[in-house]
């Protein structure tokens, strides 16, 4: 069991239990997908102890981020504290040869935009460093405003800076236990669009979505997670293919805005599908300013009597 490592707007941290409630029993999961890992609160939480799987994300940060959390665990924490260690009154970091970086700019607030900046300069070719990259990733989302990871139109971080406090120095312990999780599993790290999963859920697996939240709910700003967007065409393509694995023996748990229920409702879905309102506090918000209770949905095809809820017995939890 490991914690995730990025902080990601729509984290499923806080209705996790909820979430985990709705699969089999542990020992019943064959193999895990995630197609929308994000943060990857489940994943981190119990997804990498199944009998391996993918996991996913649209988002090319975020998944060079995890493959370089697995491949080069050393090369990352390295990079990341020299990122860390760079106080307000030090000299741009020569190790890091930020041409970029104003050598007569000693402002905390002037190192963060300015390692922004190189973060959405993004080099290709030759040039790309994808451990740096990682590295600036995490530092950006421990440093940034509510650890939000949000894109404008051209792809770019565009989040102002925040508080520092959340640089906290059990940092490299965390990163060390989700590489371990990553490694501990037979697990593909795939960045694709989620209608991958159809080739890789074999029957017996399990699939957990958490898709993009509907842009006609309240709240539609959790959307935001890269320069594309997720609407009700995608919305519906993500029915359909939970139709689809459903038909192939495949168990699937989708948590989405209520705004979406009426799609499981459909007459040739309803058959299979289960759907169940659960609440969550979000602290994560893109205006920060409403934290209030969201409603969330939770849909399954899994029977309610092969639910955990069903037995409640906690040594069903891994
Ligand atoms: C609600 S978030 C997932 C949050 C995650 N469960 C967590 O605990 O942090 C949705 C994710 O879907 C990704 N995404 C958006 N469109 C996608 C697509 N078409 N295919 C795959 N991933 C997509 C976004 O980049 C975002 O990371």
């Amino acid at each position: 069991m490991a914690d995730p490592v990025l902080k990601w707007a729509g984290g499923k941290r806080q209705i996790l239990q909820r979430i985990r409630e709705h699969f089999r029993r542990a020992e019943d999961i064959e193999g895990y997908h995630e197609p929308f890992v994000g943060g990857g609160a489940v994943f981190f939480r119990e997804g990498h102890e199944y009998g391996g799987g993918t996991i996913n994300d649209i988002n090319v940060r975020l998944v060079n981020f995890y493959r370089v959390l697995k491949n080069d665990t050393e090369g990352l924490l390295d990079e990341f504290s020299l990122l860390r260690e760079r106080k307000p009154d030090d000299e741009p970091n020569s190790a890091l040869d930020y041409d970029q970086v104003d050598q007569h700019d000693r402002e905390i607030d002037n190192y963060y935009y300015q390692v922004r900046a190189i973060f959405n300069k993004r080099p290709n070719g030759e040039e790309f460093d994808e451990v740096r990259e990682a590295a600036i990733m995490l530092w950006l989302n421990r440093t940034c405003f509510n650890g939000l990871y949000r894109e404008n139109r051209s792809g770019e971080f565009n989040v102002p800076i925040g508080s520092h406090k959340n640089l906290g120095l059990d940092m490299d312990a965390k990163i060390q236990q989700a590489a371990d999780a990553l490694k501990s599993a037979d697990v593909d790290i795939k960045n694709e669009d989620f209608g991958y999963v159809e080739d890789y859920a074999e029957p017996g697996d399990l699939v957990y979505f958490d898709p993009p939240y509907d842009p006609n709910s309240a709240s539609s700003s959790f959307v935001e997670y890269t320069s594309e967007s997720f609407g009700k065409d995608e919305q519906r393509r993500l029915k359909e293919l939970a139709v689809d694995l459903d038909a192939k023996g495949v168990d699937v748990v989708i948590s989405n805005a209520p705004s979406v229920t009426d799609l499981y409702e459909e007459e040739e879905v309803a058959k299979y599908f289960d759907h169940s309102k659960v609440g969550a506090r979000r602290a994560i918000n893109s205006d920060g300013d409403s934290r209030g209770e969201v409603n969330e949905v939770i849909i399954t095809n899994i029977d309610e009597e092969d639910r955990r809820h069903a037995h409640p017995n906690l040594s069903d939890y891994p």
